[in-house]
């Protein structure tokens, strides 16, 4: 059994693409780090050593914890938590890596076509996920449209 309380986190272009030259593809979209942080305040964030270093520093009121080949595995990432919800942020390899664990996923689409050089590495296909929300709004800054999905493990 898949322990509901783990879910994962993040956003892309309609052409799959999660980063660039190791930060976002896209300029600041207030409405979805709203939504971002909304949903992981106080709560565990679970991330790679990329995006701990993309980010710069720790996520303000949240356990955040540090995934590395040299240090922290995600087993023991997940034996570590002590919030109520994790949350995996990312990046690719760690999405990857937490893929069989995941019950939810909260999915943003940005819809507009940066230029990326790291992709999110799965398809949610319905044989395996189910939408379970689905809602629409536009940045206003930029006047791009996001989509925002919830998809939970059938
Ligand atoms: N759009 C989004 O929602 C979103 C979210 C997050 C990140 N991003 C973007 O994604 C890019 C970074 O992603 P990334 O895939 O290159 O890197 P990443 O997943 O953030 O971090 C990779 C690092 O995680 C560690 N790692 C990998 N496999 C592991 C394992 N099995 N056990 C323990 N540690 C492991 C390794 O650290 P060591 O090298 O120390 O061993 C590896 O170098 C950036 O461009 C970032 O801005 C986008």
């Amino acid at each position: 059994m898949i322990p509901t309380n783990v879910s994962l986190i993040y956003a892309m272009t309609p052409n799959g693409f999660i980063g660039y030259d190791g930060h976002l593809p896209w300029p600041h979209l207030k409405k979805d780090m709203k939504r971002f942080r909304d949903l992981t305040l106080h709560n565990t964030v679970i991330m790679g050593r990329k995006t701990h270093l993309s980010i710069g520093k720790d996520l303000p009121h949240r356990e955040n914890l540090v995934l590395s080949r040299n240090g922290l595995s995600l087993e023991d990432a997940l034996k570590r938590a002590t919030k109520e919800k994790i949350f995996i942020i990312g990046g690719s390899e760690i999405y990857s890596l937490s893929r069989p664990i995941v019950h939810t996923i909260y999915q943003t689409i940005v819809c507009h076509d940066f230029k990326g050089d790291t992709r999110f590495p799965f398809e949610i296909n319905t044989k395996e996920w189910s939408l379970k929300d689905a809602d629409m709004t536009t940045d206003e800054n930029t006047q791009i449209t996001l989509k925002f999905n919830v998809w939970e493990r059938l």
